[in-house]
């Protein structure tokens, strides 16, 4: 059928011949710049489609010709960290306390590896910012059971303590009450001393008389380890009674509960765990708590 093709009178523009019931179609091509536009759009897509990763199929996708993943960027970027940090915290392992606290490149990483590895793997523990628990030392004291030199937290932390190493810090108080060793009265009376004479306890029923028998208990049982004047000693790990700060609490019963049958706390050994250079770092970090000697 040939197509009546005539110009609209109102709009001015050709028809196309289509009619429908009288009703006319106009002939309104698309505007150039927007076709154009359109195919350049196609074509881009074909570039694309061939250079970079485009349909997926099965478990895969195309990969296009250049191999462009976002993936395998941060897989190399995390890679480069990586390998920065192997080789400064080689060196920190390499160096000596001194040498690190001299050179603020190893200082800065081992700070930060220390911080992350410590509320990681000690803060359940010994608490936020080394604050202590009960029974587990406050680090941030400078009241050390063992010894607060950086060499004496790494020997600590390296081999831990009563925790089966070979080379761990061991001590064992003996169990006075359990054992029989003391009498309940006399561990009574060496309790009223200690509370009074260091703890600074104010007890009321607690006479004079049975203080200054336990001071002779105390004198011959307890002083080999914690000191005369309660003062502790660190080459058996026995506090420091003569302090504020305890291990296990300040009161009198505890002290009685402590004679009767000892606690005996265990602390891991990281040396299985924690590579050198990581625990040189939370070394340094537990020591610049507040405490550090
Ligand atoms: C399972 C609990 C536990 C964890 C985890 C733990 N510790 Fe301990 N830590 C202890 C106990 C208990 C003691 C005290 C033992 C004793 O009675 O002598 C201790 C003692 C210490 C001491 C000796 C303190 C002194 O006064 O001489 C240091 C230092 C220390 N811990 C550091 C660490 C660091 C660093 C970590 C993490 C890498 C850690 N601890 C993880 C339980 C723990
Ligand atoms: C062989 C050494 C040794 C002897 C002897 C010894 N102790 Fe201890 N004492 C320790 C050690 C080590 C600890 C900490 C260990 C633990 O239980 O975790 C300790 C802890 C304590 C504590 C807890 C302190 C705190 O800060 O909470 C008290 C109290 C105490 N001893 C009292 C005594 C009394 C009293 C005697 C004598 C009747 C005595 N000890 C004899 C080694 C000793």
């Amino acid at each position: 059928m040939a197509l009546n093709i005539e110009r609209d009178e109102h709009t001015g523009t050709d028809t196309t011949g289509h009619e429908w019931d009288g009703l006319k179609e106009l002939n309104t091509p698309l505007p150039k710049w927007w076709l154009y536009t359109w195919l350049a759009c196609i074509l881009w897509a074909l570039v694309y489609f061939v250079f970079f990763p485009s349909f997926p199929y099965g478990k895969g996708y195309i990969h296009g010709l250049l191999g462009a993943s976002s993936r395998n960027d941060v897989m190399a970027d995390v890679k480069g960290f990586a390998a920065e940090r192997n080789a400064v915290m080689s060196k920190v392992a390499a160096a000596s306390f001194d040498d690190i606290r001299k050179n603020p490149e190893l200082l800065a990483a081992a700070q930060t590896a220390g911080r992350i590895t410590f509320a990681n793997n000690c803060q359940p523990c010994h608490g936020a910012g080394g604050a202590g628990n009960p029974g587990f030392p406050a680090l941030a004291a400078g009241s050390w059971l063992w010894g607060g030199k950086l060499e004496d937290i790494q020997q600590t932390i390296t081999h831990g303590i009563r925790s089966g190493d070979d080379a761990a810090r061991d001590s064992q108080m003996p169990k006075f009450g359990t054992d029989g060793l003391l009498k309940p009265e006399e561990i009574q009376q060496v309790a009223d001393y200690v509370s009074t004479a260091f703890f600074g306890l104010a007890l009321k029923d607690a006479a004079p008389a049975s203080i200054a028998a336990g001071k002779d208990i105390f004198a011959a049982n307890c002083a080999s380890c914690h000191g005369d004047n309660g003062e502790g000693n660190r080459d058996v790990g026995a506090p420091r009674l003569a302090s504020k700060i305890h291990l296990y609490g300040g009161t009198r019963d505890l002290i009685v509960r402590q004679v009767t049958s000892p606690h005996m706390g265990v602390m891991p050994n990281w040396n299985g765990r924690l590579d050198t250079a990581t625990i040189k770092s939370v070394a340094i970090y537990v020591h610049d708590l507040g405490g550090g000697e």
